[in-house]
């Protein structure tokens, strides 16, 4: 297994391109904030009237899901997994094509066919291994949690390029950051949340 670290990656292939954060919620405020006090280009795309708010009051430029996921080269979809197929079908998926790619940090819409993205765009998951308050909180003492990274689709050959690009602008190689697939994270998170539960 290998893990990588700060040397290990460059955030370059994300300078100058723009990244739509959609969802400004538990992932999508703590991720847009380290992004950008990283340097890099973020609009917030949100539906809903009180995350379009936060996301205004923080300074980014907020505006509906259509218009963020054409504007954006990087499409990270921050939304509850339960919503994710049907925001993606109707406001996200004419804007997902060559050149783009999409980004998430939970695999499962991914893995169980919620979201089926064309051939022709990258499709990459950056995920905390943590929740959003606490990697804020490790960013701004200038450390970060740890981190997955996984490829799905590479048709650009730069994806994993991209993925760790991300994960460094959110600081998880400080911490280190693990490569592995989709059906890993995903079937793995599942199996520990089933855990979790049945402990309560
Ligand atoms: N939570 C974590 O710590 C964590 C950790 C690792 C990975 N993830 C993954 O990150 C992704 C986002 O999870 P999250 O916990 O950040 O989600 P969340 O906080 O529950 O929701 C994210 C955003 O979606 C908006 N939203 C809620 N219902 C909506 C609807 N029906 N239509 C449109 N927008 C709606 C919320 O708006 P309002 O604020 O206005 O309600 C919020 O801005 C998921 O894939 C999750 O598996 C989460």
């Amino acid at each position: 297994m290998k893990i990588f670290h700060e040397n290990d990656a460059s955030t370059e292939p994300l300078k100058g391109k723009t990244i739509a954060i959609i969802g400004y919620g538990n992932q999508g405020r703590p991720q847009a904030l380290c992004l950008r006090d990283s340097g890099l280009n973020v609009i917030v795309g949100s539906i809903k009237d009180a995350s379009f708010g936060k996301a205004v009051a923080d300074g980014f430029e907020a505006m509906p899901i259509a218009e963020a996921a054409e504007r954006a080269d990087l499409i990270q979809i921050l939304l509850p997994d339960e919503i994710q197929g049907d925001v993606y079908a109707k406001e996200i998926a004419k804007h997902v094509g060559k050149g783009k790619i999409l980004c998430c940090s939970h695999g499962f819409s991914i893995v169980f066919k919620r979201i089926v993205p064309p051939k022709d765009a990258d499709v990459i998951m950056v995920a905390p291994k943590s929740p959003g308050s606490e990697e804020r909180k490790e960013y701004e003492r200038g450390f970060g949690v740890p981190g997955l990274i996984a490829v799905y689709q590479n048709p650009s050959g730069k994806a994993k390029q991209y993925a760790l690009a991300y994960a460094k602008a959110m600081g998880y190689t400080r911490a280190g950051v693990i490569e592995c697939t989709f059906q890993q994270e995903t079937y793995s998170d599942l199996s520990a949340s089933r855990r979790c539960c049945a402990a309560e």
